[in-house]
């Protein structure tokens, strides 16, 4: 059912995990099976210098997470935008139709990382506003890249992340 090329990057995944420090995260869940996927970059003059994901999914999500990662590595933010689930699933010597869903999230979400950086310091001002420099710091890489997705967040998800201060701060915001 998968290509050779599948089955090596499920079995070998590329740049896999959490990046520390990430610049931007995109977060984003499949609506069509419900899977989650969370793509870590790290920027430095303008292009992709450092990449991660973490990706609870199928084999194929986890096949697209790793190829998207080797893709996008090392290029421009602008070229990176351009990378499309159809050249992910080129790469990985083409998906079963009722897999192409999976190399969607792939492509969203370093799309959806690469939007947050651009407005990375207008969020985190946001969010230093509430709960300071270093929850707001928490938020940001947890994924939450605004305050109308802090507000869909649930408390629990919250919780995990930021301090015991911090959420006592969110709780009054979340109030108003
Ligand atoms: S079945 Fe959910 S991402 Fe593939």
């Amino acid at each position: 059912m998968y290509s050779k090329k599948v089955m090596e990057h499920f079995l070998n995944p590329r740049n896999k995990g959490k990046l520390e420090n990430a610049d931007a995260v995109g977060r984003v869940g499949n609506p069509v099976c419900g899977d989650v996927m969370y793509i870590y970059i790290k920027v430095k003059d303008g292009k992709i210098a450092d990449i991660g994901w973490e990706t609870m999914g199928c084999a194929a999500a986890i096949a697209t997470s790793s190829m998207l990662s080797e893709l996008a590595k090392g290029k421009s933010l602008e070229e990176a935008m351009k990378i499309s689930r159809k050249d992910i699933a080129e790469a990985l010597e083409g998906l079963p139709p009722i897999k192409m869903h999976c190399s969607n999230l792939a492509a969203e979400g370093l799309h959806k990382a690469i939007e947050n950086y651009r407005k990375r310091d207008e969020v985190m001002e946001e969010f230093s506003k509430i709960v300071g420099e270093k929850d707001a710091k928490a938020l940001w890489q947890a994924g939450i890249s605004s305050l109308e997705e802090l507000r869909k967040t649930s408390i629990e998800e919250i919780a995990n992340v930021v301090s015991r201060e911090g959420m006592e701060k969110i709780r009054e915001f979340l109030k108003k």
